[in-house]
C-alpha cells in the first residue's frame, strides 16, 4: 500500500465557476454570488494547506471576463481588492506565498499595488503557494511565451535548435511552478475555458455539479480522495507504472 500522503496532489488548480447561477437561483444580483464565492476561496485555501497540497491555483478572472457587463467587472475588481486587503495578513500568518499568472499589468492599479504588497510580504515562504490566475488566458500565455522565447533567441540566450519542452516552458507564466496534478471545475460545465492548456497535458480532471459558493472543504476532500484512486500512466502501460510485487 502506498501511504495516503504519497497520493496527495502537489498542485491543484481550480476553475471556480457557478457564482452567477448560485445568485440567480436565489434571485440575488450576480455580485452576491461572487461575494459568497470569496468566502469559498478562503475556506479552500485553508483546506488545501491542511491536506498538504503545496500549490493551489485559482482561476479568478480570465482575459475573456472583461467582456462581461461593466458593473459586474467593476464589482469583481472591488471584491478582489477587498480580498487582498483582508487576506494578506492571513497568508503571512499561515506562511503561504502568493504568486500570480496572467497579464496582471492589465489589472487596475489599486489591485496591482495590493498584489505587489502581498507578494513581497509572502515571498520568503516555501511550504505552500497560492497562485491567482488574473487576466489569464492560455492562448495569451502562449503568445507571451513565444515572444519571450524569440527575444531570448535574438539576444543569444536561447539556442534555437533546442527543441525541448523544458526550454520553451521556462517562458510560460508558470516557469517555476510544477504542472497541475488535479484540475477541478465546479458548476457542472465540462470545459477548460482557456485555463492552463499546456500545463494540464497530463492532469487529472474532476468536474463537479456543485456551484462554487457551495463548494465545501468536504467536497475538496472528496476530490482529493477521487484523485488518489486514479492511476496516472503518462502514456505507459499499467504494468509499467505499477509493477506487480
Ligand atoms: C465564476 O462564476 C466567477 C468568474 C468567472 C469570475 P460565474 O460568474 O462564471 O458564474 P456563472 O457561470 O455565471 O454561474
Ligand atoms: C472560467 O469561467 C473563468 C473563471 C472561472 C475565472 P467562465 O464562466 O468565464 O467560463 P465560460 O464562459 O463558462 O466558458
Ligand atoms: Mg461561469
Amino acid at each position: 500500500m502506498t501511504p495516503a500522503s504519497a497520493k496527495i496532489p502537489t498542485h491543484v488548480a481550480i476553475i471556480m465557476d457557478g457564482n452567477g447561477r448560485w445568485a440567480k437561483q436565489r434571485k440575488l444580483p450576480r455580485i452576491e454570488g461572487h461575494r459568497r464565492g470569496v468566502e469559498t476561496v478562503r475556506s479552500i485555501i485553508d483546506a488545501a494547506r491542511e491536506h498538504g497540497v503545496k500549490y493551489l491555483t485559482l482561476y479568478a478572472f480570465s482575459v475573456e471576463n472583461w467582456k462581461r457587463p461593466e458593473d459586474e467587472v467593476a464589482g469583481l475588481m472591488t471584491l478582489l481588492d477587498y480580498f487582498l486587503k483582508r487576506e494578506t495578513k492571513t497568508l503571512v500568518k499561515n506562511k503561504v506565498r502568493l504568486l500570480t499568472i496572467g497579464r496582471t499589468e492589465g489589472m487596475p492599479e489599486t489591485v496591482r499595488t495590493r498584489l505587489a504588497e502581498a507578494k513581497k510580504a509572502t515571498a520568503h515562504f516555501t511550504g505552500h503557494t497560492l497562485i491567482l490566475a488574473l487576466n489569464y488566458g492560455a492562448r495569451t500565455e502562449i503568445i507571451d511565451a513565444a515572444r519571450a522565447y524569440a527575444k531570448a533567441v535574438a539576444s543569444g540566450k536561447q539556442n534555437p535548435d533546442d527543441d525541448s519542452w523544458e526550454s520553451f516552458s521556462r517562458h510560460l507564466y508558470t516557469a517555476d511552478i510544477p504542472d497541475p496534478d488535479l484540475v477541478i471545475r465546479t458548476s457542472g460545465e465540462t470545459r477548460i475555458s482557456n485555463f492552463l492548456l499546456m500545463q494540464s497535458a497530463y492532469a487529472e480532471f474532476i468536474f463537479t455539479p456543485v456551484l462554487w459558493p457551495d463548494f465545501s472543504k468536504e467536497e475538496f476532500a472528496a476530490a482529493l480522495a477521487n484523485y488518489a484512486s486514479r492511476e496516472r500512466r503518462y502514456g505507459l502501460t499499467s504494468e509499467q507504472v505499477a509493477p506487480a510485487k
